[in-house]
């Protein structure tokens, strides 16, 4: 039985060995990590699944504030999801959508602040609406899939067609 919990409740260290279970120890070396270089964690919008139950984490999922540089220098905040991770020995068990439900859940209807993430179309375009559609001509400060620069954002929200991605810190680049 798996229950969405704020992840600030979980201890950080358990956190980090889940991760590493489900990326491996590289992952900190994925361009990922440099888009929100420097940011803390919105930890409102972050979440953990864990059974109560048997008092065990299985998944995770954070966001960070990031922004979308276009190339007049303006800045366009959004809201970078990930990782998200599910503990190997529950995947394909709707830990994942659970996760990704309690953060939609809790994205107040007002705030339309595009989503991004880099992961599989194949799981977050079926399941959530993240497309690479709209991201083709985006640059993020490492190598990256085009095909998995993913966007989630209302049809009718203007998003610029070049741009290069990294992070938000308000009072310092915004
Ligand atoms: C990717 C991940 C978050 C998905 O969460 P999950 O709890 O395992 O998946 P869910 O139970 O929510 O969803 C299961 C469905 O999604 C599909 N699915 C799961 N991972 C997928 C992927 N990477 N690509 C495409 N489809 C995927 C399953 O086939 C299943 O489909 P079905 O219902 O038709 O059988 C999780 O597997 C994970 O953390 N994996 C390790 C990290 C990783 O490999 N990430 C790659 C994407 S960034």
């Amino acid at each position: 039985m798996t229950t969405i919990i704020p992840l600030a409740e979980i201890d950080p260290a358990l956190v980090e060995q889940l991760l590493d279970s489900a990326f491996g120890k590289q992952r900190t070396q994925r361009t990922a990590y440099k888009v929100r270089e420097g940011v803390n964690m919105l930890e409102g919008l972050s979440v953990a699944a864990v059974d109560m139950a048997e008092n065990e984490l299985l998944g995770t999922l954070q966001c960070w504030p990031v922004a979308l540089t276009d190339e007049a220098g303006a800045l366009h905040p959004m809201i970078m999801v990930g990782p998200v991770a599910v503990h190997p020995d529950c995947q394909r068990q709707g830990v994942g959508q659970a996760l990704m439900n309690g953060l939609l859940k809790e994205l107040h209807e007002d705030e339309n602040l595009p989503l991004i993430l880099i992961g599989d179309p194949a799981y977050y375009d079926r399941f959530f609406g993240f497309s690479p559609d709209r991201t083709s001509g985006w640059k993020l400060p490492g190598p990256w899939d085009p095909e998995r620069l993913l966007v989630r954002a209302s049809a009718d929200k203007i998003l610029p067609q070049k741009g290069k991605l990294g992070p938000w810190i308000p009072g310092q680049n915004g």
